[in-house]
């Protein structure tokens, strides 16, 4: 069925000039933009966003580095959107990402991994009202 993810370009690959890029590689893979802005958030912002990692050792850096320079949020349409997403974006950690995925290409760390990608249609939903509410 048709339904939605929701993405972000984080700020190592604004920084780096990728928008383009990634948003070629988005669309080329079939996806349609449905909603998009670019956002500097607050550490407060990001550290909402980021809530359910908040135990996790890597927290505060994530708060930190997703603070650090402007991201570029969307809402993703497609049949089978939120599992075909995360194929495309790859693995977490980059150097485990396979060839051919956004995160392979343009990811710079398991931090700096240049985008997310919702795991489940209901993070998808909870995700995009986040950013457009
Ligand atoms: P994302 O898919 O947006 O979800 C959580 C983010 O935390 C992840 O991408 C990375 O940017 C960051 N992160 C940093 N270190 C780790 C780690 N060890 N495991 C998972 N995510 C990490």
């Amino acid at each position: 069925a048709t339904n939605r993810t929701f993405t972000m370009i984080k700020p190592d690959a604004v920084q780096e000039n990728h928008i383009g890029g990634i948003l070629s590689m988005i669309e080329e893979a079939g996806f349609r933009i449905v909603e998009m802005k670019k956002v500097l958030l607050t550490p407060e912002r990001a550290g909402q966003f980021y809530e359910v990692h908040k135990e996790r050792p890597f927290y505060q850096d994530l708060v930190k580095y997703m603070s650090s320079g402007p991201i570029v949020a969307a809402i993703l349409e497609k049949d089978n959107a939120v599992a075909d997403f995360r194929t495309l974006i790859g693995a977490t950690n980059p150097a485990q990402a396979a060839e051919g995925t956004i995160r392979k290409k343009y990811a710079k760390s398991i931090e700096a991994n240049a985008v997310h990608g919702s795991d489940s249609n209901e993070n998808a939903q909870l995700e995009g009202e986040f950013y457009f509410a």
